[in-house]
Order: C-alpha cells, then structure tokens, then sequence
C-alpha cells in the first residue's frame, strides 16, 4: 500500500493519546479512495458536510501514517459507560452481538455532534433526556441482536464529532436499521444534535 508520512498535529494527538489510553481503545475510520467498507450513500443530516468518499477503512490503535487518498480522518475511543444502569448494563450484555459476524456485510458510520445546550447539562439531566423521556437504551435494545455497534468518543480528544458510531447488519436488516433511526431522530435527544452526518457502507 502507498502511505504518506504526515507530522500534522493530528497525528502528534495520536501519540500523545496512546500514552494515557490503551492503545486497542483508539479507532480511526479513514474515509478515501481505498478501504474494507464501499459507500453506497452518504447524507448530511445537519451541519457541516464531510467531504463526499468511496471507501472507508477502519484502523484500531495509533497511526504513524495516512494511506494516500484519504481525504479526512474520524478517530474515538471506546470509553466506559456514562448512562446505563446496571439492569440495562446487564440486558446489553445478554444481547447484543460481536461485530464482523460474516453476515453483516452491511454497515453504518455516523458522526454526531451534540449541542452546547447538552453539554452544559448535569448527568442525570442528560440520562432524563436521553432515556427517561427518549427511550435510547429501551428502543436500541429491541434491535438486538439483528445490529452490532460500537460507540466511541471524539470529544476529549478534540475531535470535530463527540462521538463516532458504527453499525453492522445483514443486507435484509436495512430497513430494520431506518426504523431504528428514524425511531431515535424523533426524539428529543436529538433535538440536542447539531451535526451528523449518515454514511452506509457495503463490505469490499
Ligand atoms: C442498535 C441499537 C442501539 C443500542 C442498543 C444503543 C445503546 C446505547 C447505549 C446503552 C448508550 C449509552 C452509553 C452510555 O451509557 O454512555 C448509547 C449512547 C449513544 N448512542 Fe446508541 N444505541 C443504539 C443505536 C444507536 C443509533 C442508531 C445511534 C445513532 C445514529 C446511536 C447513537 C448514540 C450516541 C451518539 C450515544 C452517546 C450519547 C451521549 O453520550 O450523549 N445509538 N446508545
């Protein structure tokens, strides 16, 4: 593969976070010409767009380089929970699958943004709003285990998205996967969304 070296402070950000974090926390999704996922769509839900790619590859740990053809870089870090109870901590755990089962060749990369507003809420003000009066956890868990995912966060690391998430599933759970989001785009969690944009991929 061709690769670029790159001193950008992005990648200075990399190594500096590897020293605090363990490193198989850390994942990069590099969208670009080359990569594991194939576009198949792209939408701007709100804010900023990112600039339109085919493919997207996933690297999981620091990066010392930026393959040629990347056109930008999301990165997060699997972190421990903030909202969960321990009966639903207990409930996810019983349900929901591993991702790169071999049948979900299908996937979904979406960045969000939350709101100044939400950031300057109290804890159990945002757990009210995300699952007393949206019903995140409750609506999420009866799409399991047709949809894996993983949720990581960008926003301590100075990310332009606070989170970056990632779902997997089988071609014939697509629709399964827009009741979900349309589910969730109802509520008012995401009233407190500022940007997010909605990337489908297929395996390569
Ligand atoms: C597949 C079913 C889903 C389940 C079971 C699920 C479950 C959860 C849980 C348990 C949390 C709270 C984590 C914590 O305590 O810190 C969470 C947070 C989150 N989920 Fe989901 N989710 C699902 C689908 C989705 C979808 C489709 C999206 C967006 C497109 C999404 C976006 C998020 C975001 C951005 C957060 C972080 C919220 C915050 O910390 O402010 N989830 N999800």
């Amino acid at each position: 593969m061709s690769v670029v070296t790159c001193q950008s402070s992005t990648l200075r950000g990399i190594r500096e976070l590897s020293k605090r974090r363990p490193m198989e926390a850390l994942y990069n999704y590099l969208g670009g010409t080359t990569g594991s996922w194939r576009v198949t769509e792209a939408a701007t839900r709100s804010g900023q767009p990112l600039k339109p790619v085919s493919h997207i590859e996933i690297v999981n740990g620091p990066l010392e380089r930026l393959p040629l053809g990347t056109s930008w870089l999301l990165r997060g870090v699997v972190s421990n929970t903030r909202y969960v109870s321990r009966e639903e901590r207990d409930a996810l755990q019983s349900k929901q699958p591993a991702l790169n089962r071999m049948h979900a060749t299908c996937a979904a990369l979406i960045p969000i943004k939350k709101t100044a507003a939400w950031w300057s809420l109290a804890q159990d003000e945002r757990r009210d709003i995300l699952e007393t009066r949206s019903r995140h956890i409750a609506t999420g868990m009866n799409y399991l285990p047709a949809i894996a995912r993983r949720l990581m966060h960008g926003r301590d690391l100075g990310e332009q998205f606070d989170f970056v998430t990632w779902f997997e599933y089988a071609p014939r759970d697509s629709a399964v996967f827009d009741d979900l989001l349309a589910a969730l785009r109802g509520t008012e969690e995401w009233k407190y969304i500022e940007r997010e944009t909605d990337i489908r991929l297929e395996r390569t």
